[in-house]
This record gives structure tokens, C-alpha cells and sequence, in this order.
């Protein structure tokens, strides 16, 4: 079904307004008319404006604006982020659901869905997920060892940053997993893992991408140090180029992370880093560490000079600055 549907859309993307009939379409697929008109029936259904004259045939006039498998699919670089799409209208949590599918998964293979209905962010916090954002768990298979996951929040924030910098605004990565623009966040990092002994079975790379909301979107209470891409540069963004830039760039990163040391993905999110250099307090469920943050370790733990000059290592916390 969803091979036939990308080719009845790519047809009529590639004919750019002039008509296509039925006939051509069928011979194309090896189906018969009745069978077209099912197809361009569902996909009408689905929100593309597809005009239809019984002489001259279909006409694609315009496509949804929502993250179809079908529109990621084409044009995509990757070879292996996106290979398969679960698409979801609404979830409760796409990590959720990525939890359940991971161990009968493909890596690289994604969850998406327009809307999350019990978004999940760090520490047990809601993650507030309306229409217009990118909300995505990606399934990775490492065969890292389990205290190497942790690094994949790091990877993912590079590549967030890094395909938000593309678009000319200067994003930069607040300790562990908040990408910000002027201070404000516009992304979060979810990772979760499952592993056996000490190897993992499989990571959850959950991303969270302020978009299209208008900032009223967001409820007042999570409003204040948050931003959308829309707010910052003052335009409506296209989703699904977007989110295929972010896919290829998670995917060179992500191809680096497995082939290079650790230090050269390390050094360039240092390099982008906001946090460094700053004096930051960070909480964790236990006490509150302050000092100023002068390093990361390779497992992503944050290094904190404290006031005696001695230095702490902080493997997972809030941090205020
Ligand atoms: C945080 O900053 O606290 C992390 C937020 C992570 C949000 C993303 S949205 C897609 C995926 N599904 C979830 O429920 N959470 C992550």
C-alpha cells in the first residue's frame, strides 16, 4: 500500500501540474483504474489537493502539511535513519511506543507523531507536544556498552544545533540536552536505553523540536525560556525538508560517533556549548552542586570547579544559570 501511494505521489510531483491520467498511472503501477482512483481517493482523504478531470486526469495541486512517511521518504539522503516510519496523528509519547516496537525494530527506524498527548522530558517532566513541533524517537542499535548511551544525548544535540545553525540562528547546547536560541530552548533530548549485562539492546533517542507553534501554543506555565523556530526567524518552516536536513545530519553524526574517538564528536559539541566557562548550579535528586562548569567528560558528565577548587563530576541534574 505505501509503495503504491509514494509512486502515485511521486508521478504526480514529478508531471508539476500537468495532468496524469488514470490510465498512465495504472500502467505505471501495474493496477487498474478503479484501483488509481482508490489510491488518489485515500490520499484526498489524507489532505493532498488532487484535482481530478475524467478527460485529462489528475492534477497534484498541493500536499499536506504534515509529516507523512511518504514526504520524508522522498528526497531523503539518509541510507539509514527513516527507512521505516511508525506515523502516528497522536500518541501519548512516541519513545513510549518506540520502548514497545525497539527489540522487533530495524535501526534507524523512527516514530513520529503530530501530536503527543503525555509528552515525556527529563526527570519525569511533561514534555508539552502540540501541532507544529517535530516530535521523534529514534531506535539505534550501538552494541554500545550501557554507560556509553549517555553519549548519544550529546550526538543528538550536535546534530540539532548544527541543522538549526544551517538555517543562520545561532543555536547552542545547554548542558546535557536543551538546545537553545538566545538563551531560550527550542529542543530536548530523551534518551532511554534497554541493555543485557552491559551491552545494549537498543536506545530510544527521543527528540523534541519546537517548530510552527506561535509561543501562545505553549501553556504559560512552560511558556517563560522557551522558544519555537518560527518565533526566532520570524517565518513558517517546512517540516518535513527540515526534519529530512536533521535526519541526514543525526545520521553523519551518528556515523562518526561509531567509526571516530569519541573526542572529535566531544570537541565539536564543546565548541558549541553554552554552558562552559559559566558558573552554574545544578540539582540532582540528592543535594545541589554549584561552581563554575569547566569540562565535559566523554560519558557526558558535566565537570563543576566548586568554591574549595576541588572538581565534581555530575552524570545527571538540572542545571540553572
Ligand atoms: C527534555 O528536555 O526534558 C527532554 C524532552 C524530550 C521530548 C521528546 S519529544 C519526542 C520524544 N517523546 C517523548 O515523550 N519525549 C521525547
Amino acid at each position: 500500500m505505501g509503495d503504491k501511494r509514494s509512486r502515485i505521489i511521486k508521478a504526480l510531483k514529478d508531471a508539476q501540474e500537468s495532468p496524469v491520467s488514470g490510465e498512465e498511472l495504472g500502467l505505471k503501477l501495474g493496477i487498474s483504474r478503479t484501483m488509481v482512483w482508490k489510491y488518489i481517493k485515500s490520499l484526498q482523504a489524507d489532505g493532498y489537493e488532487i484535482e481530478s478531470s475524467p478527460k485529462r486526469g489528475y492534477v497534484l495541486k498541493s500536499v499536506p502539511q504534515l509529516l507523512y512517511p511518504e514526504e520524508i521518504q522522498m528526497g531523503l539522503k539518509t541510507t539509514l535513519l527513516g527507512k521505516k516510519i511508525h506515523y502516528f496523528e497522536e500518541v501519548t509519547s512516541t519513545n513510549s511506543i518506540a520502548k514497545e516496537i525497539a527489540a522487533s525494530e530495524e535501526e534507524g527506524a523512527l516514530v513520529i507523531a503530530e501530536v503527543q498527548k503525555g509528552g515525556r522530558g527529563r526527570m519525569g517532566r511533561e514534555w508539552v507536544s502540540p501541532h507544529g513541533g517535530i516530535w521523534i524517537s529514534v531506535i539505534l542499535k550501538p552494541g554500545i556498552p550501557l554507560r556509553h548511551a549517555s553519549r548519544l544525548t550529546l550526538v543528538a544535540g550536535l546534530a540539532v544545533a548544527n541543522v538549526i545553525r544551517n538555517m543562520g540562528l545561532d543555536s547552542r547546547i545547554k548542558w546535557p540536552n536543551d538546545v537553545r536560541i538566545n538563551g531560550k530552548k527550542v529542543c530536548g533530548i530523551l534518551t532511554e536505553a534497554k541493555a543485557e549485562v552491559d551491552r545494549v539492546d537498543y536506545v530510544v533517542l527521543g527528540i523534541g523540536i519546537n517548530v510552527n507553534m506561535d509561543l501562545k501554543d505553549i501553556p504559560e506555565s512552560f511558556r517563560a525560556g522557551s522558544t519555537t523556530l518560527k518565533a526566532e526567524l520570524g517565518t513558517h518552516i517546512k517540516r518535513v525538508s527540515f526534519l529530512q536536513d536533521f535526519l541526514f545530519e543525526l545520521e553523519q553524526q551518528y556515523i562518526l560517533f561509531k567509526t571516530q574517538p569519541f573526542s572529535h564528536i566531544l570537541n565539536d559539541w564543546l565548541a558549541l556549548s553554552d554552558t562552559i566557562g559559566r558558573e552554574v548550579k545544578v540539582t540532582t535528586p540528592s543535594r545541589i552542586i554549584e561552581g563554575k562548569a569547566v569540562g565535559v567528560t566523554p560519558d557526558g558528565a558535566l565537570v563543576i570547579r566548586k568554591a574549595d577548587d576541588t572538581k565534581e563530576e555530575i552524570i545527571a541534574g538540572r542545571c540553572i544559570y
